[in-house]
């Protein structure tokens, strides 16, 4: 880490799809710089286990299992972290759901599961920290996880493409309309980082995994800590002046897809002379 190690001391932190994957990541991460923790997902078995790890090491964890597509449920949720803590400082919008599929194939119900997890849970987790801190007069932070093709879009996701989208217009809409009440939205944009959850529903087979590394200018996949780093930074007070800003975390990725003539990477130096010859000469 290459922070101070009390960077985030005295913040609660509520980290959703805390469990696994890069929630649990940045869990460890908050909780090596100070940050007490609150970790909510569907699977209390998944949640203890996380918990039992980062008690051993000396972060506070407070887990309770929670399906946030019920607003109720999560209200009653802030209200445990509150009885816990005494009050709740960030909150991090980092569960979702999502898989590969053509979009003519879809259910109406597989269209609700992931827009219903992704957009109205992160708007309903949303909305309950910030009435609270509305009403408080303490203020806090949003960090939201969404993705490259929030503001691409992207076929075969697009339930999420559409629900992501909508998570970036939230990070907008109320870094402006909750600023006078010392609320922060941002969020971080991640490209390909590894992970059970994602990796098993993006990425099925071996091949479709080297095809994503190989998209990346950089050619290779995000390390954990890289992401977690970017995080603690922005839900820490040296940020305290970014507000509604997306930062995008993918070795290059989408812009290697959005660049017109960035396929010329596949030119040889053989091929480039011959170019140069083809080329019109001064007149
Ligand atoms: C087509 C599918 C499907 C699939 C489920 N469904 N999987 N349809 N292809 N692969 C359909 C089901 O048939 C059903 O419709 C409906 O979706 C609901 O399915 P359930 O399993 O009952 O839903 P639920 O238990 O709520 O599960 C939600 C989920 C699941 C999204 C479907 O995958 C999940 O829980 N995911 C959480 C973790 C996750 O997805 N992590 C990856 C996030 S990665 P019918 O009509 O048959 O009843 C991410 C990264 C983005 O977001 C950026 C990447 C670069």
């Amino acid at each position: 880490m290459i922070f101070r190690d009390d960077l985030l001391d005295q913040k609660v932190v509520l980290i959703t799809g805390g469990g696994t994957g890069l929630g649990l990541a940045m869990a460890e991460a908050f909780g090596q710089l100070g940050a007490s923790l609150a970790l909510v997902g569907r699977r209390q078995e998944v949640l203890e286990q996380a918990q039992h790890e980062l008690e051993s090491r000396g972060i506070p964890t407070f887990i309770q299992s929670l399906d946030i597509r019920d607003y109720e449920a999560v209200d009653r949720t802030m209200d445990a972290i509150e009885n816990h803590y005494g009050r709740l400082d960030v909150l991090v919008n980092n569960a979702a759901g999502n898989f590969i599929s053509p979009t003519e194939r879809l259910s109406p119900r597989a269209v609700d599961a992931v827009v219903n997890i992704v957009l109205h849970g992160t708007l309903y987790c949303t909305l309950a920290a910030g009435k609270r801190w509305i009403a408080q007069g303490t203020g806090g932070t949003v960090l939201n996880i969404v993705t490259t093709y929030a503001w691409t879009g992207s076929g075969y996701v697009v339930p999420s493409a559409v629900a992501k989208a909508g998570v970036l217009a939230m990070t907008r809409s109320l870094a402006v309309e909750w600023a006078p009440h010392h609320i922060r939205q941002v969020a971080i944009a991640p490209g390909p980082f590894p992970t059970e959850g994602a990796w098993s529903r993006l990425m099925p087979t071996p091949d479709m995994a080297q095809a994503a590394v190989e998209r990346v200018p950089m050619k290779r996949v995000g390390r954990p800590e890289e992401l977690t780093t970017l995080a603690a930074y922005l839900i820490s007070d040296a940020a305290d002046y970014i507000n509604g800003e997306v930062v995008t975390i993918d070795g290059g990725e989408w812009l290697q897809g959005a660049g017109q003539f960035n396929a010329l990477d596949r030119v040889t130096p053989e091929q480039w002379d011959m170019v140069r010859t083809m080329m019109p000469k001064k007149s």
